[in-house]
Protein backbone atom coordinates (compact mmCIF):
# COMPACT_ATOMS: atom_id res chain seq x y z
CA UNK A 1 0.00 0.00 0.00
CA UNK A 2 1.04 3.59 -0.27
CA UNK A 3 1.96 5.95 2.22
CA UNK A 4 0.53 8.87 2.68
CA UNK A 5 3.31 10.59 1.15
CA UNK A 6 3.18 8.78 -1.89
CA UNK A 7 -0.24 8.53 -2.25
CA UNK A 8 0.09 12.58 -2.31
CA UNK A 9 2.38 12.28 -5.00
CA UNK A 10 0.82 9.63 -7.40
CA UNK A 11 -3.22 10.86 -6.90
CA UNK A 12 -2.44 14.42 -6.95
CA UNK A 13 -2.70 16.84 -8.87
CA UNK A 14 -1.92 20.31 -9.78
CA UNK A 15 -3.53 23.24 -7.15
CA UNK A 16 -6.88 22.69 -6.57
CA UNK A 17 -7.53 19.21 -8.67
CA UNK A 18 -10.18 21.13 -10.84
CA UNK A 19 -8.73 19.32 -14.21
CA UNK A 20 -7.62 15.95 -12.48
CA UNK A 21 -10.90 15.59 -11.60
CA UNK A 22 -12.72 16.61 -14.36
CA UNK A 23 -10.67 14.24 -16.50
CA UNK A 24 -12.86 11.07 -15.46
CA UNK A 25 -15.51 13.00 -15.07
CA UNK A 26 -15.52 14.44 -18.93
CA UNK A 27 -15.05 10.48 -20.15
CA UNK A 28 -18.11 9.37 -17.95
CA UNK A 29 -20.17 12.28 -19.16
CA UNK A 30 -20.46 11.38 -23.18
CA UNK A 31 -22.87 9.02 -23.29
CA UNK A 32 -23.07 5.75 -25.08
CA UNK A 33 -26.09 4.46 -27.68
CA UNK A 34 -25.92 1.10 -28.88
CA UNK A 35 -27.24 -0.22 -31.76
CA UNK A 36 -28.59 -3.78 -31.80
CA UNK A 37 -28.35 -7.13 -33.94
CA UNK A 38 -24.88 -5.61 -35.83
CA UNK A 39 -22.74 -8.69 -36.82
CA UNK A 40 -20.17 -9.48 -33.92
CA UNK A 41 -18.56 -12.65 -34.97
CA UNK A 42 -15.28 -12.44 -35.54
CA UNK A 43 -14.89 -9.06 -34.01
CA UNK A 44 -11.46 -8.33 -32.17
CA UNK A 45 -9.93 -4.79 -30.52
CA UNK A 46 -6.75 -4.93 -32.69
CA UNK A 47 -5.64 -1.44 -34.03
CA UNK A 48 -2.45 -0.02 -36.10
CA UNK A 49 0.34 1.93 -34.64
CA UNK A 50 3.07 3.36 -36.18
CA UNK A 51 3.26 0.09 -38.64
CA UNK A 52 2.25 -2.43 -35.92
CA UNK A 53 -0.82 -4.08 -35.24
CA UNK A 54 -1.55 -4.34 -31.82
CA UNK A 55 -3.47 -6.73 -30.31
CA UNK A 56 -5.70 -4.01 -28.15
CA UNK A 57 -5.52 -0.12 -27.87
CA UNK A 58 -3.69 0.46 -24.44
CA UNK A 59 -0.76 1.66 -23.21
CA UNK A 60 0.67 2.10 -19.99
CA UNK A 61 1.52 5.76 -19.44
CA UNK A 62 5.06 6.96 -18.73
CA UNK A 63 4.95 7.03 -14.64
CA UNK A 64 8.12 8.06 -12.70
CA UNK A 65 9.57 6.35 -9.49
CA UNK A 66 7.47 3.34 -9.37
CA UNK A 67 9.87 1.56 -7.37
CA UNK A 68 7.83 4.21 -4.54
CA UNK A 69 4.59 2.06 -5.25
CA UNK A 70 5.97 -1.37 -5.20
CA UNK A 71 9.61 -2.55 -4.69
CA UNK A 72 9.49 -4.15 -7.82
CA UNK A 73 8.30 -0.33 -9.88
CA UNK A 74 8.98 -0.41 -13.48
CA UNK A 75 9.89 -4.41 -13.63
CA UNK A 76 6.55 -5.26 -12.37
CA UNK A 77 4.85 -2.72 -14.66
CA UNK A 78 6.73 -4.10 -17.52
CA UNK A 79 6.38 -7.72 -17.87
CA UNK A 80 2.65 -7.30 -16.66
CA UNK A 81 2.39 -5.06 -19.70
CA UNK A 82 3.97 -7.42 -21.99
CA UNK A 83 2.60 -10.70 -21.46
CA UNK A 84 -1.11 -8.53 -22.05
CA UNK A 85 0.42 -7.19 -25.10
CA UNK A 86 0.08 -3.95 -23.87
CA UNK A 87 2.57 -0.90 -24.72
CA UNK A 88 4.74 0.82 -22.16
CA UNK A 89 6.15 3.65 -22.02
CA UNK A 90 9.21 4.29 -19.82
CA UNK A 91 9.65 7.34 -17.87
CA UNK A 92 12.68 9.18 -18.06
CA UNK A 93 12.58 9.14 -14.20
CA UNK A 94 11.90 5.59 -14.03
CA UNK A 95 13.51 4.58 -10.66
CA UNK A 96 14.76 1.47 -12.64
CA UNK A 97 17.62 0.99 -15.66
CA UNK A 98 16.21 1.63 -19.19
CA UNK A 99 18.25 -1.55 -20.08
CA UNK A 100 16.91 -4.19 -17.46
CA UNK A 101 12.98 -2.84 -18.29
CA UNK A 102 14.16 -2.92 -22.20
CA UNK A 103 15.66 -6.42 -21.80
CA UNK A 104 12.16 -7.71 -19.85
CA UNK A 105 10.07 -6.13 -22.57
CA UNK A 106 11.74 -7.45 -25.66
CA UNK A 107 11.88 -11.14 -24.38
CA UNK A 108 8.21 -11.24 -24.61
CA UNK A 109 6.83 -12.30 -28.21
CA UNK A 110 3.11 -11.49 -26.99
CA UNK A 111 4.21 -7.68 -26.15
CA UNK A 112 3.28 -4.23 -27.27
CA UNK A 113 5.21 -1.03 -28.38
CA UNK A 114 8.57 -0.15 -26.21
CA UNK A 115 9.01 3.50 -26.31
CA UNK A 116 11.10 5.79 -24.42
CA UNK A 117 9.76 9.00 -23.08
CA UNK A 118 12.15 12.00 -22.87
CA UNK A 119 12.30 14.93 -20.89
CA UNK A 120 14.83 17.32 -22.95
CA UNK A 121 18.04 17.44 -19.95
CA UNK A 122 19.44 21.18 -19.88
CA UNK A 123 22.56 19.26 -20.60
CA UNK A 124 21.75 18.64 -24.28
CA UNK A 125 25.16 16.26 -24.77
CA UNK A 126 23.45 13.89 -21.83
CA UNK A 127 20.02 14.00 -23.48
CA UNK A 128 21.53 12.95 -26.81
CA UNK A 129 23.97 10.05 -24.84
CA UNK A 130 20.38 9.14 -22.88
CA UNK A 131 18.57 8.99 -26.34
CA UNK A 132 21.33 6.85 -27.60
CA UNK A 133 21.27 4.25 -24.63
CA UNK A 134 17.54 3.92 -25.55
CA UNK A 135 18.10 3.18 -28.85
CA UNK A 136 20.38 0.53 -27.88
CA UNK A 137 18.48 -0.79 -25.75
CA UNK A 138 16.03 -1.36 -28.17
CA UNK A 139 13.07 1.03 -27.60
CA UNK A 140 11.30 1.83 -30.74
CA UNK A 141 10.25 5.49 -30.56
CA UNK A 142 10.55 8.47 -28.66
CA UNK A 143 8.10 10.43 -26.15
CA UNK A 144 8.73 13.81 -26.14
CA UNK A 145 6.80 15.53 -22.95
CA UNK A 146 6.55 19.29 -23.94
CA UNK A 147 3.53 20.47 -21.23
CA UNK A 148 6.02 20.52 -18.50
CA UNK A 149 8.39 23.25 -18.46
CA UNK A 150 8.22 23.54 -14.99
CA UNK A 151 6.31 21.59 -12.21
CA UNK A 152 2.60 22.82 -11.72
CA UNK A 153 1.79 23.79 -8.08
CA UNK A 154 1.94 20.54 -6.09
CA UNK A 155 -0.10 21.31 -2.98
CA UNK A 156 -0.99 18.05 -2.07
CA UNK A 157 2.39 17.20 -2.51
CA UNK A 158 3.99 19.95 -0.49
CA UNK A 159 1.14 19.43 2.59
CA UNK A 160 2.28 15.83 2.65
CA UNK A 161 5.81 16.79 2.94
CA UNK A 162 6.30 14.30 0.08
CA UNK A 163 10.59 14.15 -0.54
CA UNK A 164 11.88 10.87 -2.31
CA UNK A 165 12.93 8.35 -0.06
CA UNK A 166 16.58 7.59 0.06
CA UNK A 167 17.07 4.46 -2.09
CA UNK A 168 14.73 5.57 -5.12
CA UNK A 169 16.05 8.21 -7.42
CA UNK A 170 15.77 9.20 -11.19
CA UNK A 171 18.66 6.31 -11.90
CA UNK A 172 18.69 6.65 -15.67
CA UNK A 173 20.16 10.30 -15.23
CA UNK A 174 22.75 9.49 -12.80
CA UNK A 175 25.82 11.60 -13.37
CA UNK A 176 23.68 14.70 -15.06
CA UNK A 177 24.98 17.91 -13.16
CA UNK A 178 22.41 20.53 -12.77
CA UNK A 179 23.88 24.00 -14.51
CA UNK A 180 24.67 26.34 -11.01
CA UNK A 181 21.71 28.35 -10.40
CA UNK A 182 21.93 32.48 -12.18
CA UNK A 183 22.75 34.78 -9.53
CA UNK A 184 20.00 36.67 -10.36
CA UNK A 185 19.49 40.66 -9.97
CA UNK A 186 16.82 42.19 -7.54
CA UNK A 187 13.44 42.13 -9.53
CA UNK A 188 14.72 39.15 -11.32
CA UNK A 189 12.25 35.90 -11.34
CA UNK A 190 14.04 32.76 -10.91
CA UNK A 191 11.58 31.12 -13.50
CA UNK A 192 11.80 33.54 -15.89
CA UNK A 193 15.60 34.81 -15.63
CA UNK A 194 17.14 31.36 -14.70
CA UNK A 195 15.44 27.73 -14.95
CA UNK A 196 13.56 28.84 -18.50
CA UNK A 197 15.80 29.97 -20.30
CA UNK A 198 16.64 26.26 -20.89
CA UNK A 199 13.27 25.38 -21.78
CA UNK A 200 12.87 23.76 -24.69
CA UNK A 201 11.19 25.16 -28.16
CA UNK A 202 10.00 24.37 -31.06
CA UNK A 203 13.49 24.48 -32.07
CA UNK A 204 14.93 21.36 -29.83
CA UNK A 205 11.92 19.19 -31.68
CA UNK A 206 13.77 19.86 -34.92
CA UNK A 207 16.91 18.74 -33.08
CA UNK A 208 15.75 15.91 -31.72
CA UNK A 209 14.95 14.53 -34.76
CA UNK A 210 18.14 15.56 -35.82
CA UNK A 211 20.06 12.95 -33.56
CA UNK A 212 17.82 10.16 -33.46
CA UNK A 213 16.45 7.69 -36.01
CA UNK A 214 13.39 6.93 -33.80
CA UNK A 215 10.25 8.06 -34.49
CA UNK A 216 9.05 10.92 -31.74
CA UNK A 217 5.81 11.52 -30.48
CA UNK A 218 5.22 14.93 -28.76
CA UNK A 219 2.82 14.03 -25.48
CA UNK A 220 1.06 17.19 -23.98
CA UNK A 221 -0.22 18.64 -26.93
CA UNK A 222 -3.74 19.71 -26.67
CA UNK A 223 -3.87 22.80 -28.72
CA UNK A 224 -5.06 22.54 -32.11
CA UNK A 225 -2.68 24.94 -33.39
CA UNK A 226 0.14 22.84 -31.92
CA UNK A 227 -1.25 20.04 -33.47
CA UNK A 228 -0.56 21.50 -37.08
CA UNK A 229 3.11 22.96 -35.72
CA UNK A 230 3.91 19.43 -34.45
CA UNK A 231 3.02 17.52 -37.32
CA UNK A 232 5.13 20.07 -39.27
CA UNK A 233 7.75 19.59 -37.29
CA UNK A 234 7.63 16.10 -38.20
CA UNK A 235 6.31 14.33 -35.06
CA UNK A 236 5.24 10.35 -35.95
CA UNK A 237 2.17 11.06 -33.29
CA UNK A 238 0.49 12.96 -30.78
CA UNK A 239 -0.66 12.33 -27.22
CA UNK A 240 -3.24 14.93 -26.26
CA UNK A 241 -1.90 14.82 -22.26
CA UNK A 242 -2.72 17.23 -19.21
CA UNK A 243 -0.70 15.38 -17.74
CA UNK A 244 -3.11 13.56 -15.46
CA UNK A 245 -4.03 17.06 -14.26
CA UNK A 246 -0.91 17.61 -12.65
CA UNK A 247 0.62 20.57 -14.80
CA UNK A 248 -1.61 23.50 -15.63
CA UNK A 249 -4.66 23.08 -13.41
CA UNK A 250 -8.13 24.37 -14.91
CA UNK A 251 -7.29 23.27 -18.12
CA UNK A 252 -9.66 21.42 -19.70
CA UNK A 253 -10.70 17.88 -19.39
CA UNK A 254 -8.68 15.49 -22.17
CA UNK A 255 -11.74 13.89 -23.83
CA UNK A 256 -13.21 17.60 -24.38
CA UNK A 257 -9.66 18.74 -26.36
CA UNK A 258 -9.30 15.24 -28.24
CA UNK A 259 -11.72 15.92 -31.48
CA UNK A 260 -10.37 19.18 -32.31
CA UNK A 261 -6.77 18.02 -32.22
CA UNK A 262 -7.79 14.41 -34.22
CA UNK A 263 -9.22 17.28 -36.72
CA UNK A 264 -6.40 19.57 -36.96
CA UNK A 265 -4.13 16.51 -37.94
CA UNK A 266 -6.31 14.93 -40.05
CA UNK A 267 -5.01 11.80 -40.25
CA UNK A 268 -1.36 13.06 -41.12
CA UNK A 269 -0.29 10.94 -37.75
CA UNK A 270 -2.04 9.03 -34.89
CA UNK A 271 -3.28 10.56 -32.05
CA UNK A 272 -3.34 9.19 -28.73
CA UNK A 273 -4.81 10.28 -25.41
CA UNK A 274 -4.62 10.19 -21.68
CA UNK A 275 -6.26 11.18 -18.74
CA UNK A 276 -8.81 9.60 -16.66
CA UNK A 277 -9.37 6.62 -18.40
CA UNK A 278 -10.84 4.44 -16.13
CA UNK A 279 -12.76 2.21 -17.73
CA UNK A 280 -13.23 0.07 -21.22
CA UNK A 281 -16.35 2.39 -21.98
CA UNK A 282 -13.46 4.90 -21.47
CA UNK A 283 -11.19 3.31 -24.14
CA UNK A 284 -14.37 3.08 -26.48
CA UNK A 285 -15.23 7.39 -26.45
CA UNK A 286 -11.30 7.81 -27.13
CA UNK A 287 -11.16 5.66 -30.19
CA UNK A 288 -14.75 6.92 -31.37
CA UNK A 289 -13.74 10.84 -31.18
CA UNK A 290 -10.16 10.06 -33.32
CA UNK A 291 -7.61 8.41 -30.63
CA UNK A 292 -5.74 5.64 -32.25
CA UNK A 293 -4.45 4.31 -28.97
CA UNK A 294 -4.68 5.28 -25.26
CA UNK A 295 -2.77 5.54 -22.04
CA UNK A 296 -3.28 4.85 -18.51
CA UNK A 297 -1.24 6.14 -15.81
CA UNK A 298 -2.66 6.14 -11.89
CA UNK A 299 -4.74 2.72 -12.74
CA UNK A 300 -1.44 0.87 -13.29
CA UNK A 301 0.01 2.81 -10.41
CA UNK A 302 -2.45 1.06 -8.24
CA UNK A 303 -3.05 -2.30 -9.36
CA UNK A 304 1.30 -2.05 -8.54
CA UNK A 305 0.86 -0.88 -4.84
CA UNK A 306 -1.79 -3.33 -4.29
CA UNK A 307 -0.39 -5.98 -5.74
CA UNK A 308 2.66 -5.80 -8.00
CA UNK A 309 3.12 -7.21 -11.45
CA UNK A 310 -0.36 -9.36 -10.72
CA UNK A 311 -2.34 -6.32 -9.80
CA UNK A 312 -0.89 -4.27 -13.00
CA UNK A 313 -2.05 -7.65 -15.02
CA UNK A 314 -5.50 -7.32 -13.28
CA UNK A 315 -5.88 -3.75 -14.26
CA UNK A 316 -4.86 -4.67 -17.95
CA UNK A 317 -6.93 -7.43 -18.87
CA UNK A 318 -9.87 -5.73 -16.72
CA UNK A 319 -9.45 -2.86 -19.20
CA UNK A 320 -9.19 -4.98 -22.20
CA UNK A 321 -12.25 -6.84 -20.74
CA UNK A 322 -14.57 -3.96 -20.48
CA UNK A 323 -13.49 -2.85 -24.02
CA UNK A 324 -14.31 -5.77 -25.51
CA UNK A 325 -17.69 -5.69 -23.69
CA UNK A 326 -18.54 -2.27 -24.40
CA UNK A 327 -17.80 -2.84 -28.30
CA UNK A 328 -20.04 -5.93 -28.13
CA UNK A 329 -22.66 -4.42 -25.94
CA UNK A 330 -22.38 -1.01 -29.03
CA UNK A 331 -22.83 -2.88 -31.78
CA UNK A 332 -19.49 -2.64 -32.70
CA UNK A 333 -17.29 -5.48 -34.36
CA UNK A 334 -13.86 -3.47 -34.75
CA UNK A 335 -12.53 -0.23 -33.46
CA UNK A 336 -13.15 1.49 -36.61
CA UNK A 337 -16.60 1.23 -36.26
CA UNK A 338 -15.50 2.76 -32.38
CA UNK A 339 -17.79 6.33 -33.84
CA UNK A 340 -21.14 4.13 -34.56
CA UNK A 341 -21.19 4.24 -30.56
CA UNK A 342 -21.30 7.68 -29.80
CA UNK A 343 -25.22 9.44 -28.64
CA UNK A 344 -25.46 11.38 -32.11
CA UNK A 345 -24.43 14.66 -31.45
CA UNK A 346 -22.55 13.57 -28.41
CA UNK A 347 -25.72 13.39 -26.25
CA UNK A 348 -24.53 13.68 -22.59
CA UNK A 349 -25.66 12.02 -19.46
CA UNK A 350 -28.96 13.21 -17.87
CA UNK A 351 -30.33 14.70 -21.31
CA UNK A 352 -33.97 14.04 -21.47
CA UNK A 353 -33.85 15.10 -25.18
CA UNK A 354 -35.41 12.38 -27.65
CA UNK A 355 -32.56 11.16 -30.10
CA UNK A 356 -34.24 12.62 -33.12
CA UNK A 357 -34.58 9.45 -35.46
CA UNK A 358 -35.31 7.35 -32.27
CA UNK A 359 -38.89 5.92 -33.16
C1 LIG B 1 2.77 10.03 -10.36
C2 LIG B 1 2.83 10.42 -11.78
C3 LIG B 1 4.06 10.56 -12.41
C4 LIG B 1 4.12 10.89 -13.75
N1 LIG B 1 5.35 10.97 -14.36
C5 LIG B 1 5.42 11.31 -15.67
C6 LIG B 1 6.68 11.36 -16.33
O1 LIG B 1 7.71 11.06 -15.76
N2 LIG B 1 6.68 11.74 -17.63
C7 LIG B 1 5.53 12.05 -18.32
O2 LIG B 1 5.58 12.40 -19.49
N3 LIG B 1 4.33 12.00 -17.70
C8 LIG B 1 4.25 11.63 -16.41
N4 LIG B 1 3.03 11.55 -15.81
C9 LIG B 1 1.80 11.77 -16.60
C10 LIG B 1 1.30 10.45 -17.20
O3 LIG B 1 2.18 9.98 -18.19
C11 LIG B 1 -0.10 10.57 -17.83
O4 LIG B 1 -0.11 11.68 -18.70
C12 LIG B 1 -1.23 10.72 -16.81
O5 LIG B 1 -0.94 10.02 -15.62
C13 LIG B 1 -2.53 10.18 -17.42
O6 LIG B 1 -3.58 10.39 -16.57
P1 LIG B 1 -4.21 9.26 -15.60
O7 LIG B 1 -3.23 9.08 -14.48
O8 LIG B 1 -5.47 9.91 -15.17
O9 LIG B 1 -4.43 8.00 -16.40
C14 LIG B 1 2.94 11.16 -14.47
C15 LIG B 1 1.70 11.02 -13.85
C16 LIG B 1 1.64 10.63 -12.53
C17 LIG B 1 0.28 10.44 -11.89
Amino acid sequence: MLSPQADAYFNGGAADGFTLRDNALAWQRIALLPRVLQPLAGGHTRVELLGRTLAHPILVAPIAYQRLAHPHGEVATALAAAVLGAGLVLSTQASTPLEDVARLVLAENARGPLWFQLYLQVDRGFTRELVHRAEAAGYEALVLTVDAPVNGARDRERRAGFTLPPGISAVNLQGLRKPAPAALQPGQSALFDDLLTHAPTWDDVAWLRSITRLPVLLKGITHPADARLAVDAGAAGLIVSNHGGRTLDTMPATATLLPAVAQAVGGAVPVLVDGGIRRGTDVLKAIALGASAVLVGRPVVHGLANAGATGVAHVIRLLRDELEIAMALCGCARLDQASLALASGGQRHGETRARSDAG
